[in-house]
């Protein structure tokens, strides 16, 4: 098996430049240099003149840790070269927020202040260009705007969208600059290695929820957060990634399409038709083995006597054997992946399990170890090996898991 163990930060040893133009969406990129750094990237920011309108470059200079720089003429470049020096160091330039005005200067290739000028004197062939664009919604709108959108991404530039809604202006629609926390998700996907691009990825996750009335059922302790990070790596990986979450209180990944669900039988009714275009499946959900078998149409009430309710169990589809079993399965088109919450015994209780589902790779966890936490250890049982994964985050225990997931179905594509 080839998981490797990767840093801790998703952005650790990455030195970002992180380009301000003039906008009122310059107060997010405050946010934004702070969570880079957070990730553990280093963050050099640069900053127009317009942009030092919306806040100040002491602001920056504090979170970033490093002075920021605004001109071209700034003598503390020993060879007064920052354009060349500052994009040369870079691993990733991001702009945010890009103006209107900015944008047109980038189609322009102008080199009249430094932030356009080192976007010009970047190194195209390693030193990627994003776009995250931040202005009204008429001036988003606008042919002109739009026609230099579409020159820029032809140029080599990568553009991040916008974000729809209320807007500083007052007026609601397109034009919003995305979140910080979403610029980052998309600056660490940048970085990851598309291993999945061309698979179609379908994940479960968390725990189902069975009904015994209108106002009571049955669950347990998956708060889905290993499924919501597996569905997130294999997004950043490149695939296309369907989630069907049980009941959770989990964001959804970044380009992730979610679909929830409640019970067994409405996750096996979910997957089942998207499993007919999916290329691997992923089942992490905690899914309850069994349902009342009347759940009652009413509130059960207490009649007073003092007996207690006698509660019929009947046992529910098992989703991951139902999809390995299928004809798509079978024929190698499937890749299906399991999961093992165990309390106990976990190698020997992984593999029968291996056996009993019919798939070509289980993980097992220690389920009351890691429910509801940020970190877990995995074991990767397959029918010759066992490998331990070692406690880490699960994001990182995700992108080691997706990492093994496209070696074997690269190993498994025939030579020619
Ligand atoms: N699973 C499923 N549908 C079910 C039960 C389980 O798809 N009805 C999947 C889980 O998503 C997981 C794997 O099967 O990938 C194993 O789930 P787990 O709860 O560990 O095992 P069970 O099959 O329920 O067996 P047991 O309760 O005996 O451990």
């Amino acid at each position: 098996m080839t998981a490797s163990s990767t840093p801790v930060g998703e952005l650790a040893g990455r030195h970002i430049v992180l380009g301000l133009s003039g906008g009122i969406a310059c107060y997010k990129s405050a946010e934004l240099c702070r969570l880079l750094i957070k990730a553990g990237a280093t963050v050099q920011v640069v900053m127009t003149e317009a942009a030092t309108q919306f806040i100040t470059p002491v602001t920056m200079q504090a979170l970033s840790g490093r002075p920021v720089v605004g001109s071209q003429w700034d003598a503390r470049e020993p060879n007064n070269m920052p354009h060349i020096n500052l994009s040369r160091e870079a691993d990733l330039i991001l702009i945010a927020p890009c103006s209107a005005d900015f944008i047109t200067r980038l189609v322009a290739g102008r080199s009249d202040e430094l932030l356009s000028l080192l976007c010009l004197a970047r190194p195209m062939d390693r030193v990627p260009l994003l776009i995250a664009p931040a202005m009204n919604r008429e001036m988003w709108l606008h042919p002109a705007t739009q026609r230099n959108l579409r020159q820029l991404q032809a140029d080599g530039a990568l553009l991040l969208g916008v974000g729809n809604g209320l807007q500083a202006c007052g007026e609601t629609g397109d034009g919003r600059m995305l979140e910080a926390a979403e610029l980052l998700e998309e600056v660490i996907a940048h970085f990851v290695p598309k291993t999945l691009a061309g698979q179609r990825v379908l994940v479960t996750a968390g725990p189902t929820y069975e009904a015994i009335d209108p106002v009571r059922g049955i669950t347990n302790l998956s708060s889905g957060k290993m499924g919501f990070a597996i569905a997130r790596a294999a997004q950043q990986a490149g695939a296309e990634v369907t989630l069907v979450a049980g009941p959770v209180h989990l964001p959804t990944p970044r380009g992730v399409e979610r679909i929830d669900v409640r019970s067994a039988a409405q996750m096996l009714a979910a997957v089942r038709p998207l499993s007919e275009h999916a290329s691997v499946f992923v089942a992490t959900a905690a899914v309850a083995d069994w349902r009342p078998a009347n759940a009652s149409e009413h509130k059960i009430k207490k009649d007073g006597s003092g007996k207690t309710p006698q509660l019929e169990f009947t046992e529910n589809p098992d989703i991951l054997a139902t999809l390995a079993q299928s004809p798509r399965a079978q024929a190698g088109q499937l890749y299906c992946v399991g999961f093992a919450a165990e309390s106990q015994d976990l190698l020997a209780n992984a593999q029968a399990k291996l056996a009993r589902k019919g798939v070509p790779l289980l993980v097992g966890n220690i389920g009351p170890a890691t429910f509801g936490q940020d970190d877990n250890a995995l074991l990767l049982v397959d029918a010759q090996s066992a490998v331990e994964l070692p406690r880490a985050s699960k994001r990182l225990l995700a992108a080691q898991l997706v990492a093994e997931i496209a070696h074997r179905l690269n190993a498994a594509k025939p030579t020619t």
